[in-house]
């Protein structure tokens, strides 16, 4: 660590972009996406299609374009979309969710972010369905879920409710912004996890490492569908090739990392863990957060990251009794060691 510099574990998008990222960026081939003449751009979409194993992709502006663009795509205005109240569709994008998308987030309160069948069977017997009714429409996923400390989606789950969403008719969404932390962290290969949703996202600009960019993809219709809502929406740039080189460069070259972001957050748990005097309340860290409750620690989020920030360290208040630490390319096993040994130093003062 640089002297005076901050250990930033806010996010995983707060990385900036690399000298061999810069240099891609700066060559790229671009000519107008809205005439289908980018290449990189559809390079790129190529390219990820293939990696998910999925008939063809977009490539958008960020993960909110994506959801809100899938959205409208397997929605009408008053259908119904069940999710878990934690998801990053219902905690941040409520507002263009129901007004963008014009649709109605059902939302089941789950322990942990994972949406079974049960919660979603109950979702959907929860008022009368037919013509005077919202009918569901859409099941979103997420994978890895954000508000539950970056945690995963088991597999074994989300084959029930695909292929329970089957026996319904409905669609399942997957918002997988951090996705490709679920593949690193399991081992299971993109395109088998990626073959139980019929839609799904990815983003470049978490651990990957670029500046800015998400994808999705799906089967052709439902992407040709998509193009419509992306410009709708104002999201079909013009040379979106320096863009997406940017987000080529990350998939081709960054996936493989992640492993290292995974790696520092079990460290900081574990040296979190390691004071035996204070019980930190921690989610397990199970990709490349760490969430603590501060509960314990009579304190709020805010205050606790205010008492972070003077001794170096920033980390975010998720929630009033939440805060969250995201490894992410800019910190090292250092870092980690550094910002624990601070975090705990606060963590005495506050019980003592
Ligand atoms: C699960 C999930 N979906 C969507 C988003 C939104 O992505 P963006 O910030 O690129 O709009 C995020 C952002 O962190 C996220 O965690």
């Amino acid at each position: 660590m640089k002297e005076n510099k901050f250990i930033d574990l806010r996010s995983d998008t707060l990385t900036l972009p690399t000298q061999d990222m810069r240099e891609v960026i700066y060559t790229a081939k671009v000519g107008d996406q809205a005439y289908d003449e980018d290449e990189t751009t559809i390079e790129l979409e190529e390219y990820c299609a293939n990696y998910f194993g999925k008939e063809a992709a977009l490539f958008t502006c960020s993960g909110t374009m994506s959801d809100q663009v899938a959205i409208r795509s397997w929605t009408h205005s008053g259908d119904e979309v069940i999710i878990d109240k934690s998801y990053h569709i219902n905690y941040f994008q409520a507002g263009p969710s129901t007004d963008l998308g014009n649709i109605l987030l059902n939302t089941c309160d789950t322990k942990d972010g994972i949406l079974t069948v049960e919660h979603i069977e109950k979702a959907i017997q929860s008022r009368k369905r037919g013509n005077l009714f919202g009918n569901p429409k859409l099941i979103s996923l997420e994978n890895t879920i954000n508000g539950f400390g970056g945690s995963i989606f088991p597999i074994e789950k989300l084959k029930e409710v695909f292929s329970y969403s089957k026996d319904k008719g409905i669609p399942v969404h997957m918002d997988g912004e951090r996705f490709l932390n679920a593949c690193i962290a399991t081992g299971i290969p993109v395109k088998e996890y990626a073959s139980y949703s019929d839609s799904i996202s990815t983003s470049f600009s978490k651990g990957l490492g670029a500046p800015f960019g998400s994808i999705i993809m799906g089967n052709k219709k439902f992407i040709e569908k998509a193009r419509r809502y992306r410009r709708w929406y104002g999201g079909s740039l013009h040379q979106s090739g320096f863009m997406a080189s940017a987000a080529l460069y990350a998939i081709k070259n960054n996936v493989q990392r992640l492993q290292v972001d995974h790696d520092n957050a079990k460290l900081l748990e574990s040296l979190l863990k390691k004071e035996t005097n204070i019980s930190l309340n921690l989610y397990p860290a199970e990709t490349n957060m760490v969430m603590i409750d501060t509960n314990n620690l009579n304190v709020t989020s805010e205050e606790f990251v205010r008492l972070c920030k003077e001794k170096g360290v920033l980390v975010y208040p998720w929630a009033p009794y939440i805060v969250r630490a995201v490894t992410n390319m800019n910190v090292t096993a250092e870092d980690i060691k550094v910002a624990a040994s601070k975090i705990l130093g606060i963590c005495i003062e506050l019980i003592n």
